[in-house]
């Protein structure tokens, strides 16, 4: 497994202090890693200042290059491709306007072989091209927002929150996609999440975000295992470590 992503003792902060404090990860090419944790924990910190879009102190190499001194548009251009918290699409955009979004600097062959290829992962959107996107359903604007990242044919998908204000049907089912593209079109994806076994059953690498710390790291072994998921669950709610403080108190 070659590394696609290395980041080193990552920190940022708004201000004040910290929010991410010396975060340290590494993934492979074709895999999806996620980092878990509450709301609040710094996941889409991390993953913004990954894409360039927060400024942070630390080191960050793509592929063998560091490109901690790159800006987002050049990261974008290296193949990181970011796709926020809240699927901000452009509602009064139709679907295939947004999605060209993704895509307006590559010839037009490329981008509809790019169309085809996400509206064959996302046949709910379909038939809904020329519609204005801001009256898709949840689930639909957040396949439009994977699919717009999809248009640019990124060599990294930064993920925040898919699962974010949808019903556990509607998860699940965007989950099985990402599945399916990750198989298929052997996606490399880092996604955050609050929401834990949507992401730990996708990812083979995961890590755990408390208070702007890596509390935890899972494997691919721990991540199939019932025991490792639940060691995890309770680094994620400090439930443990809470709980053994509050005794010695
Ligand atoms: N632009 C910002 N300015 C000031 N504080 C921020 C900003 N964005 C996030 N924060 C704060 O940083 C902390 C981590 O936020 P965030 O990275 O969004 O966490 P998560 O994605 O895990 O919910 C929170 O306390 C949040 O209030
Ligand atoms: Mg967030």
């Amino acid at each position: 497994m070659s590394e696609l992503l290395h980041v080193e003792a990552l920190s940022v902060s708004y201000g004040a202090g910290p929010v991410v404090h010396g975060v340290s990860l590494a993934m492979g090419a074709g895999s999806v890693a996620a980092l878990l944790g509450a709301n609040g924990a710094g996941k889409s910190s991390t993953l913004r200042a990954i894409a360039g879009l927060e400024p942070a102190q630390g080191r960050i190499v793509f592929d063998g290059q560091d490109i901690t001194r790159l800006d987002a548009a050049q990261r974008f251009r290296a193949g990181i491709v970011y796709v926020p918290e809240g699927r901000a699409i452009v509602t009064d955009l139709s679907v295939a306007e947004n999605l060209t979004l993704g895509s307006y600097f590559v010839d037009s062959r490329t981008r509809a072989q790019r169309q085809q290829m996400v509206l064959d992962f996302f046949p709910e959107i379909a038939n809904r091209l020329k519609a204005p996107a801001g009256l898709l359903s949840g689930g639909e604007q957040q396949m439009l927002a994977i699919g717009r990242g999809l248009m640019s044919a990124p060599r990294l998908l930064l993920l925040d929150e898919p699962s974010l204000g949808l019903a556990p049907l509607l998860v699940a089912r965007v989950y099985e996609r990402l599945a399916r593209i990750q198989r298929e079109q052997r996606l490399s994806a880092l996604l955050v999440e609050q929401s834990f076994h949507a992401a730990a059953k996708l990812a083979s690498r995961a890590w755990v975000m408390r208070h702007g710390h890596i509390v935890g790291e899972l494997d691919s072994a721990a991540l199939g295992s019932r025991e490792g998921r639940q060691r995890a669950i309770d680094a994620y709610l400090g439930a443990r470590a809470e709980a053994a403080q509050a005794a010695h108190a």
